[in-house]
């Protein structure tokens, strides 16, 4: 999704700088082509060198800086990037954005370009909540840059508090959207649910499964980087959170339904990759079950089947975890909760399905088609199936 992408990486001079290296090394490694612009300050923190060699490329580290091809060609730099991300982004950084002064390269390339600009600031708590620095975050939003929220935690100050620069994975999702806002789904919402559900027993206990909520994640993921507006529910509770959509999360099958319903309004597809409980416990304990020697009989009831109920003018996929009789099982269920696509994946396969990062899977259609696609990594399947639900939406 990087690929053939130009990325300006402004750094400017904060403790978080040396952060910015493994930015730099991360979206070489999605495939982007990475330029990297440093302030004055910034090679104070780290040294040029460690970008050079993680880019590959000439590093800019100031405005007649003859030793880099861009040199004083501010112009052709901010022409060339498909973004530009400034991170971390100093207090002063904002500043001199916010006026429109221009003394260092990055500032000057951003001054002429035309391409979105992110800007993820870092600095102490004090600096940050100050209103002037907030009065310039909110002079930059107006003017359409992209401003990632900072983090909540410790500062290299000592302080805790709001400064921190986020993780380098929301830097990089948040470019990922960004740059996909005009993909296929643009203008589509798409509901995808993601992870296991968990029914309780009693206060303690649950009964619930082995989904790790990649496949959903993966979905949700790749929806966003192709325009979409996203809902994401999820039962996933140890997956990072994604940027760039709205997150819900839930515990079992009824919160599930219950957060399902609402987010369709103006849905174009729902996506089910959850792994949702069929059962669940009659009643709920009040107190934690004590053992008492003798064998426990739970009552068990069915979970409402979501996609089974749902109804509206959206596209339905689902996902049947089969160990046997794949596709003819799978087919059924394509029937039965009358979906558009269902896709199955061998769960006796150890690299596909549960709590791995690959998955074979067989979409089948509602004309019975079975497509068998080879092992892939689960954000491969992911635009495999968006690939079907862009065309099924036109
Ligand atoms: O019938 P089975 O549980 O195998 O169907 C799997 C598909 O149905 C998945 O897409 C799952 O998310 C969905 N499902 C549901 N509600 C349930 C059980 C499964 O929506 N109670």
């Amino acid at each position: 999704m990087l690929k053939d992408k130009t990325i300006v990486l402004g750094v400017t001079g904060g403790i978080a700088a040396y952060k910015a290296a493994d930015l730099a090394s991360k979206l070489i490694q999605a495939g982007a082509k990475v330029e990297v612009v440093m302030t004055e300050a910034a090679t104070k923190f780290v040294a040029p060198l460690t970008f050079r060699a993680i880019t590959n490329r000439p590093v800019v580290t100031g405005m007649f800086d003859m030793a880099s091809e861009w040199s004083i060609e501010h112009v052709s730099l901010a022409e060339a990037a498909d973004i530009i991300v400034i991170a971390p982004a100093t207090a002063d950084i904002i500043a001199k954005l916010a006026a429109g002064i221009a003394d260092e390269m990055i500032l000057s390339t951003v001054l002429a370009t035309k391409a979105p600009v992110i800007i993820a600031p870092a600095m102490d708590v004090n600096m940050f909540e100050n209103s002037v620095t907030q009065e310039n975050i909110a002079r930059l939003k107006a003017r359409s840059f992209i401003i990632i929220e900072t983090g909540y935690g410790r500062l290299a100050s000592g302080k805790v508090g709001r400064g921190r620069l986020v993780e380098n994975e929301k830097i990089i999702g948040t470019v990922h959207m960004v740059l996909g806002c005009k993909g296929d789904l643009a203008g589509k919402k798409i509901v995808v649910t993601a992870g296991g559900t968990e029914e309780p027993i009693d206060p303690v206990r649950v009964i619930t499964n082995r989904s790790s909520g990649k496949m959903g994640y993966a979905i949700a993921e790749a929806a966003r980087d192709r325009g979409a507006e996203v809902r994401l529910i999820s039962a996933a509770h140890h997956q990072p959170d994604l940027v760039g959509m709205k997150i819900v999360r839930v515990h079992t099958a009824v919160e599930m339904k219950e957060a399902v319903t609402k987010s369709l309004k103006g849905a174009h597809a729902l996506i089910m990759a959850a792994a949702v409980a069929d059962y669940q416990a009659k009643k709920v304990a009040k107190e934690k079950i004590k053992k008492t020697g003798a064998s426990l009989t739970l009552e068990l009831v069915q979970t409402p089947d979501i996609l089974g109920e749902v109804r509206g003018n959206f596209i339905k996929v689902g996902f049947a975890a089969e160990s046997e009789n794949l596709v003819e099982n799978a087919a059924k269920k394509l029937q039965k909760k009358q979906l558009d696509f269902i896709v199955a994946n061998d769960i006796t396969d150890a690299s596909s399905g549960f709590g791995v990062d690959t998955n074979k899977v067989t979409i089948i259609d509602s004309k019975g088609k079975a497509d068998r696609l080879p092992l892939m990594n689960k954000r491969e399947v992911a635009d495999k199936i968006l690939d079907r639900v862009v065309k099924k939406i036109k």
